[in-house]
């Protein structure tokens, strides 16, 4: 599979982190399409635990190239903690390529993030707090700033300048906090140039040589479907595009050059911050997934809304991002169950459902119609092979498949790198 796209096929934090660094062992180049550090993905390599919110997986493998494309906004500083705590574990960043056409993350766009949720109280969206959202709405608006923008200093600093003219009033007429100093600002971030520099490069034109040349190129989105901004529960959503075209815009690449798009699901579902969930649990149910699963957040340690798995909006992933297979994460953690329950339907007093629907006030107060099907009652985390799982673990493998109409290809038994049954 020379092009995939690996993606999250719910709210985010499915487990891409161990799928990419799974398939990126084969790969030549693994791509950040959209987001910034408000990721986070976590790979064990050895007995080390490597939390990265910037970089793609794949840093660790000497031939992969890890490439943060067009599409993504990079807090530079960020990104030099991360390449610098990299080195410190011996692995080299000096191969990390960054777009020169990626927008910055500017320290009011960190400001402005925490304050306006501040100012939404209870309406707030429970952001990373990163500056994601700001960042984009300056890209969009056209006061972003880029990364090339850093190699050219009387520019940066007019840009710095220009950004902050009308920030400077918002943030203490209407946000109640103080101004920055553009000459500040755009020192410290000129201080960052000399070190990015090497790195910066025409990421598009990279990865058309490398498609091209039928080199394996893994694409890895951040978040989630249902977090995408114009296919996810907006406003309850991040400002880019993880879904599958997000991939070929953020990465400058045309869509048929992609073979394989991958859609990540936990076995069964969770999300942070706020927004419409119809099988969040309340109960002890969803406290021991929470406690099972670990499901506290890798960016914010948020302790994060679980609930049993939503077909509805597995198929929905599956139709936004035209998924070919689907890779099902943390299958062991329902081997605690001795029934699971997944959705296949909402009843609501607006209608009854089947497909996600679009019309999001249904998604507040619908109430999940449960297939039933039951637990395995063992542990399955020894699992290398589909003959290794209980029949009824693999009855429930292929309800899933069969709902959502995709294969499922692979599943999950555990955290460590080997604890992997592959499907189809
Ligand atoms: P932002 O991306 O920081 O603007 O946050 C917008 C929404 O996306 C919030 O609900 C966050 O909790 C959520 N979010 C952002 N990044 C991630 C992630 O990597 N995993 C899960 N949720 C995320």
């Amino acid at each position: 599979m020379p092009a995939t796209i690996v993606l999250g096929a719910q709210w985010g934090d499915e487990g891409k982190g161990r799928v990419v660094d799974y398939f990126a062992e084969g790969a030549d180049y693994v791509v950040r399409y959209q987001g910034g550090n408000n990721a986070g993905h976590t790979i064990i390599v050895g007995d080390q635990r490597i939390a990265l919110s910037l970089i793609p997986s794949g840093i660790h493998y000497p031939g992969c190239v890890p490439v943060i494309a067009s599409g993504t906004v990079i807090d530079p500083k960020v990104l030099i903690a991360e390449m610098d705590m990299l080195a410190g574990l011996g692995f080299d960043p000096a191969r990390v390529r960054i777009s020169s056409n990626a927008h910055l993350i500017m320290p009011y766009h960190r400001k402005l993030d925490a304050a306006i949720e501040r100012y939404l109280g209870r309406n707030q969206i429970g952001t990373t707090k990163r500056g994601i959202g700001p960042a984009y709405t300056d890209k969009y608006a056209r006061f972003g700033i880029r990364v090339q923008d850093l190699f050219d200093p009387k520019i940066f600093a007019e840009k710095v300048e220009a950004g902050l003219r009308d920030k400077n009033k918002v943030l203490p007429r209407v946000y109640n906090t103080l101004p920055m100093d553009p000459v500040e600002v755009a020192a410290e971030y000129l201080s960052y140039a000399d070190r990015l520099r090497p790195h910066v490069t025409d990421t598009s034109l990279l990865l058309w040589e490398a498609l091209t040349e039928g080199r394996v190129v893994l694409f890895e989105g951040a978040q989630g479907t249902l977090l995408d901004i114009d296919h996810g529960t907006y406003p309850f959503v991040t400002s880019s595009n993880p879904t599958a075209g997000g991939a070929v815009v953020g990465a400058g690449i045309g869509p048929r050059m992609i073979d394989e798009v991958v859609g990540v699901a936990k076995a069964y579902i969770s999300r942070v911050g706020t927004g419409p969930f119809p099988t969040e649990l309340h109960d002890e149910v969803g406290d021991r997934l929470i406690e099972l699963g670990g499901e506290y957040g890798t960016v914010t340690g948020r302790r994060r809304r679980c609930g049993w798995l939503d077909l509805l909006a597995l198929r929905y992933a599956a139709r936004v991002n035209g998924l070919t297979r689907v890779f099902l994460t943390k299958l062991d953690i329902l081997s605690a169950f001795e029934t699971i329950k997944v959705a296949v339907g909402y009843h609501s007093s607006e209608g009854s459902f089947t497909e996600f629907p679009a019309q999001q006030s249904v998604l507040y107060h619908c109430e999940p119609e449960y297939a039933e099907l039951p637990g395995w009652g063992t542990d399955i985390s020894g699992a290398r092979e589909i003959e290794d799982l209980p029949g009824n673990a693999r009855a429930y493998i292929e309800f899933v498949a069969e709902t959502v109409g995709v294969p499922v290809g692979w599943v999950s038994v555990g955290p460590e790198r080997s604890q992997l049954v592959t499907v189809t």
